[in-house]
């Protein structure tokens, strides 16, 4: 795949600390070995020491040791984190005692790392589910400047080239929020045009789907979208999005232009913005599954520094990659 090659050579280029909450984890530990050895990042493993030693000798991985190993129940910068988290949360009703335990979690660490500038990202959920990682995210890290929801894209790649941008497109949002508002939906389509660009590569054209094509059906779910569409012209008016549009609409030009004449999008979308979390995790799992599409991600956007969630039945090759996709946004996260 072109696109993971070129981000390969990317994070080598600009070396990030990626921080490894689960550190004691099989393939978590089997991926960071294969990305200590290709060179593309610093990694943080989280977990005691002797355990990550002895796992790493058991799995014949010759490259653990150039790892950093941080034992959440006993490291140098425990007071200072504990501290800064106390901070962070005390208006939510965290107290001194409970952040001294909270800062043993190695979710929570990990992001406090990332928070006090000690890591650039992390790549965690091979163990924890998708709710836990995110909630620690959203609790430490919170969201980028002028961004106010956080959101999971996917991208696709699609055997058939001759949707999206030759058969690669980012769908949005698959992994967050399960019922946005207009609001929402607009900075989600927002947002997933900045991953189109910094991490797919592409120059976004977004489709704000529906069941209905420019007015074909009435109903507020329908206006919900229309609205967002306004709103995401009005704060990035450069932006080339077009909605309401049903999905042949938006990707088959012959449909695109019997159903949306005059659309710039219609049936040349590469960029598709689902109303709802239900439609956007149902459908990239129908695209995988029936299209034998490579789905990678989610992709966590938004969020003021990167952190991503695993799925729990992910393979090494997974984590990999999420971990050269993290260094991807950690670098043009700086820019
Ligand atoms: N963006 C930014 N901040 C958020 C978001 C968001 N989308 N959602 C919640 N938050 C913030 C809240 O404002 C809150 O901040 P505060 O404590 O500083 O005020 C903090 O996160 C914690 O909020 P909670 O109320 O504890 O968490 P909530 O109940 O809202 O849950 C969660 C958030 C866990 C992400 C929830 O929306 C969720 O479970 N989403 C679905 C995840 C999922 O299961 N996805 C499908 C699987 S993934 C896959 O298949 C690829």
């Amino acid at each position: 795949m072109y696109l993971m090659e070129r981000m390969v050579e990317q994070a080598r280029a600009n070396k990030q600390r990626i921080v490894l909450p689960e550190g004691t984890e099989e393939r978590t530990l089997q991926a960071a070995d294969r990305i200590l050895a290709d060179n593309i990042a610093d990694i943080i493993l989280i977990g005691e020491s002797a355990e990550i030693m002895e796992l790493a000798q058991r799995l014949h991985l010759a490259h653990i040791g150039k790892a950093s190993l941080v034992n959440p129940s006993n490291h140098p910068k425990k007071e200072a984190y504990t501290q800064l988290l106390y901070e962070l949360r005390k208006e939510k009703g965290v107290t001194l005692e409970k952040a001294q335990k909270m800062v043993e979690d190695p979710l929570f660490l990990g992001c406090l790392m990332i928070k006090n500038g000690d890591a650039d990202g992390e790549v965690a959920g091979a163990r924890n589910t998708t709710g836990n990682v995110l909630r620690s995210a959203f609790q430490i890290i919170k969201t980028a400047p002028g961004v106010k929801v956080v959101s999971g894209a996917f991208l696709m790649f699609i055997p058939d080239q001759s949707y999206g941008e030759n058969g690669l497109m980012v769908f949005a949002d698959c992994a967050v929020l399960p019922n946005p508002t207009a609001t929402e939906l607009a900075q989600i389509a927002i947002s997933t045009a900045k991953t189109a660009r910094d991490i797919a590569n592409i120059d976004p054209r977004i489709a704000m789907l529906s069941f209905s094509t420019k007015g074909s059906a009435s109903h507020e779910m329908v206006d919900k979208v229309v609205e967002a569409t306004r709103l995401a012209k009005e704060i990035e008016p450069s932006l080339k999005i077009d909605g309401e549009l049903q999905t042949d609409a938006a990707i088959v030009p012959a449909v695109g232009a019997s159903k949306a004449p005059g659309s710039e999008i219609a049936g040349h979308a590469n960029v598709l913005v689902f109303p709802s979390l239900e439609v956007g995790n149902i459908a990239y799992k129908l695209v995988q599954r029936l299209a034998h599409a490579e789905a990678v991600g989610p992709i966590l956007q938004g969020i003021a520094a990167p952190v991503n969630d695993l799925s729990r039945g992910c393979s090494v090759d997974d984590i990999y990659k999420m971990i050269t996709i993290t260094c991807n946004q950690a670098i043009s996260l700086k820019k």
